[in-house]
């Protein structure tokens, strides 16, 4: 029996990614794409690239869409429109935004700034972190982007760490399709953006689990996907950075450690993989580390369909390789 699957917010990026994996996915039925504004388009016509001229957009209303007895539905929409649907929603979850991150509600309230929220039990989908949770959940929420990068560098070494700064450079595919500053051609064109360079949401999301302090600082670069991590780690005492990472990471599917090179963007483009490398330290006893994934795969839509295979108890791998 296959898995039937729909997904909500179908026409963004993450949206498109997800259609991409799932209909070529062999254990998945791809029962709806709903998206308002594309409602009857094409896939094709909206992203040209895209293989099946057959597959249309939906527009499915809540009730429909429950009758459809889903299995699983991915939530592909903007922080703070999750929140309003997800809990009318039958079937299990997979949520990209970042509504149900956060175990703290005040502390989500707090940081994206909305008030009287009423949070759902979601499992937090970092597999290398939570993957016996995930088996058993009935809602994920899946990580950010940075907070996916970020995450996997220093969880090997939290505990040797007395400070951790990670610097941080993403494409512009980051910001979704919905115009922004950030994702105009005639701003990040030969440009590179700082912004929210000392409280970025995702470094609240990524202290949920780093017990140490930590810094974060973003920038956006000319490039559409793609999303780099150079973490600097003021440590406590001398470690072998490569053989703890090694031995962490060892039974990993999607994390690689690169042993003779280091990461670059070119390495994670268009697959699920988070790269890490790099492991030297300084004389200041600065471990420096570099990590690296597709923000639209390994830091959204793949890590979501990722967490569906290990949720449904399917190979993890299946769809992403
Ligand atoms: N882009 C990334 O690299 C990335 C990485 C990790 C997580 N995420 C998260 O994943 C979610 C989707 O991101 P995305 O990059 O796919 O965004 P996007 O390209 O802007 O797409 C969001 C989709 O949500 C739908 N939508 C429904 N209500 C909306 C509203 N009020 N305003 C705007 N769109 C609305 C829109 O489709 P219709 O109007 O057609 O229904 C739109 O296509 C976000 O929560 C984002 O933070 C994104």
């Amino acid at each position: 029996m296959k898995i039937k699957a729909g997904i909500i917010g179908a026409s963004g990026y993450t949206g498109y990614e997800l259609i991409k994996i799932l209909s070529r996915h062999k254990s998945v039925d791809l029962k709806f794409l709903n998206s308002k504004s594309r409602n009857g388009q094409a896939v094709k016509s909206v992203y040209g690239d895209f293989w099946d001229a057959s597959l249309k957009f939906t527009n499915l209303s809540l009730d429909e869409v429950n009758r459809s007895n889903a299995d699983v539905i991915f939530t592909a929409l903007p922080s703070k429109e999750s929140i309003e649907i997800v809990p009318k929603l039958k079937g299990r979850i997979v949520d990209l935004s970042a509504d149900f991150r956060f175990s703290d509600a005040k502390v989500y309230e707090k940081v994206y700034g909305i008030k009287n929220y009423s949070k759902i039990k979601a499992v937090y989908g970092l597999p290398e972190l939570f993957r016996s949770k995930i088996k058993n959940a009935n809602a994920v929420a899946n990580p950010g982007c940075y907070a996916t990068a970020c995450l996997l560098a220093a969880l090997p070494i939290q505990k040797f760490s007395k400070h951790i700064i990670f610097d941080c450079k993403s494409g512009y595919s980051g910001a979704g399709a919905k115009p922004a500053y950030v994702n105009q051609p005639e701003n990040y064109s030969d440009n590179v953006i700082p912004y929210n360079i000392t409280r970025h949401r995702h470094k609240y999301e990524i202290g949920q689990f780093i017990k140490s302090k930590i810094s974060f600082t973003p920038h956006v670069i000319p490039v559409f996907r793609g999303l780099m991590c150079t973490m600097h780690v003021l440590l406590k005492k001398k470690i072998d950075a490569k053989k703890i990472y090694k031995d962490f990471y060892k039974k990993e599917p999607f994390v690689k450690i690169m042993e003779d090179k280091l990461p670059e963007l070119h390495d994670v483009q268009n697959n699920n993989n988070c790269c890490i490398g790099g492991f030297e330290i300084d004389e200041n006893n600065r471990l420096v580390v570099v990590s690296a994934i597709d923000n639209l795969l390994k830091g959204a839509s793949g890590q979501a369909v990722q967490n569906m295979n290990i949720m449904f108890g399917i190979d993890e791998r299946e769809g992403l390789v």
